[in-house]
């Protein structure tokens, strides 16, 4: 399941350059759930091999009016859809699907459809800056046609200009919201509304330029408790020291960091407006007190580090929480897992730890599976055995959601005394 799940998509992609970053929006789409239809141009083919799209999209590629068993091939995939995507655009593409020609499969599809259509073109500039092509454009666009980019930028044989097409981020970002704006419906999911601050991955102290104190957390179960969040429809801030590996879902802010301070800056900056936080990062709890400004050689005899204590983030959150905020922390231990994580629970002022024993064999660290214990501050206690992580990112999210609506429900229980006690503050 995704945010675009039950989705069908018609993926266009016509015969330019920029066809191979097609692949990644295709590859984006089907990961967020959508059924994607690619459909490719003769053109295309001289750019991509059909074999990519076969392997990526939901079903195979289509090319032609003439090779499908449908008796009725050139409006089955337009009236079926609930987006029409076409990226790249060529000139070619945009004269036609202007001017109502349906020659080939994808323009029959586009005049068969009456599903929001976005196009995403991509031209030399001498081309994107035609009259003829610029009057087809805005006549697109004012028909309704959402227009993705082009871009200023690098083209194809070295030339830069207007005519890239826009990056394929901002093409899933813009098919998106066409999407959305289908029937107007919510963001589907639990979680719609909330917004979730995920911390990920093990913090690097500088000892030197080349040297830190780290530690062995791979982000795996943040990233898997931000890609449950926002699959569930929450606002997701994932802050993280592996954004190489971070869920890229529209709707969540990546934020890359590396010291316990860089992340307790950005932290601390945006709780005030998230509704939950799940500190799921491994963070320094020491740093070296001095970082040395050159690589330390081997020859100057065994050098002494001394360190000092970092910010305790999550303290400072429990001390600092307001409203219906919820705050989760994660326990890593190696002995006393149930003691460690209970007297954690009490000293935090959180709502709920959730612990593991990193010495287990496939729990925690670097692994893709874990296995964890729950311990509430209501004195609730839930064991989830080995299993995927994001089978305990659910969890931790189901926990999460019930202790948000618990909070609210109080809140609006204490205004409800407050106004029947005559205090109007
Ligand atoms: C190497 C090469 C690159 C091309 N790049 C583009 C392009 O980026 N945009 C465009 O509109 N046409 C481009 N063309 C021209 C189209 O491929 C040509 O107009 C073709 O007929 C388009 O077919 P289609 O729209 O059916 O895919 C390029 C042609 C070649 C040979």
């Amino acid at each position: 399941m995704g945010p675009l799940a039950g989705r069908r998509i018609v993926l266009g992609v016509t015969g330019g350059i920029a066809a191979y970053k097609a692949v990644e929006v295709c590859r984006r789409l089907v990961d967020a759930g959508a059924h994607v239809a690619p459909v490719m141009t003769e053109g295309a083919l001289h750019f991509v091999g059909r074999a990519t799209f076969d392997a990526l999209g939901s079903e195979p590629v289509q090319t032609s009016l003439w090779d499908e068993l449908h008796p009725i091939p050139h409006t089955r995939l337009g009236q079926g859809a609930d987006l029409v995507l076409v990226c790249p655009a060529t000139a070619r593409l945009l004269s036609d699907y202007r001017t109502g020609r349906s020659d080939d499969l994808l323009t029959a599809t586009l005049l068969a459809t009456r599903a929001p259509v976005v196009v995403a073109p991509a031209m030399h500039t001498e081309m994107w800056e035609q009259p003829s092509v610029a009057e087809n454009v805005a006549v697109l666009a004012d028909r309704g046609v959402t227009m993705v980019g082009p871009v200023d930028g690098r083209l194809a044989g070295g030339d830069v200009g207007a005519g890239r097409m826009a990056e394929p981020a901002d093409i899933v970002a813009a098919a998106f919201e066409a999407l959305g704006a289908t029937d107007g419906s919510e963001p589907a999911g639990d979680l719609a509304g909330l917004t979730v601050l995920v911390t990920a991955g093990g913090t690097r102290e500088p000892i030197c330029p080349v040297r830190f104190i780290g530690n062995r957390s791979s982000g795996k179960q943040g990233h898997a408790l931000a890609a449950e969040a926002a699959v569930r429809g929450a606002k997701v801030q994932c802050i993280t020291t592996q954004s190489a590996s971070a869920p890229d879902y529209p709707g969540t802010e990546v934020v890359a960091v590396e010291t316990a301070a860089e992340m307790a800056s950005a932290v601390l900056e945006r709780f005030p407006l998230v509704d939950v936080v799940l500190m799921a990062a491994a963070v320094a709890d020491f740093r070296p007190v001095e970082v040395a400004d050159h690589k330390i050689k081997k020859g100057g005899g065994v050098p002494e580090i001394r360190l000092e204590p970092t910010v305790d983030i999550l303290a400072q959150l429990g001390r600092t929480r307001a409203g219906s905020q919820v705050l989760v922390g994660f326990a890593a231990e190696t002995d006393d897992l149930r003691q460690n994580a209970a007297q954690k629970l009490q000293a935090k002022g959180v709502d709920l730890i959730v612990a593991n024993d990193v010495s287990a064999p496939q729990v925690g660290f670097e692994h893709e599976t874990n296995a964890v214990v729950l311990l509430g501050i209501d004195g609730g206690i839930t064991e989830v055995p080995l299993c995927d992580k994001r089978e305990v990112a659910r969890v931790v999210l189901d926990a999460a959601r019930d202790i948000h609506q618990a909070n609210c429900e109080q809140m609006d229980d204490d205004g409800a005394d407050r106004a029947s006690n005559g205090d109007d503050t």
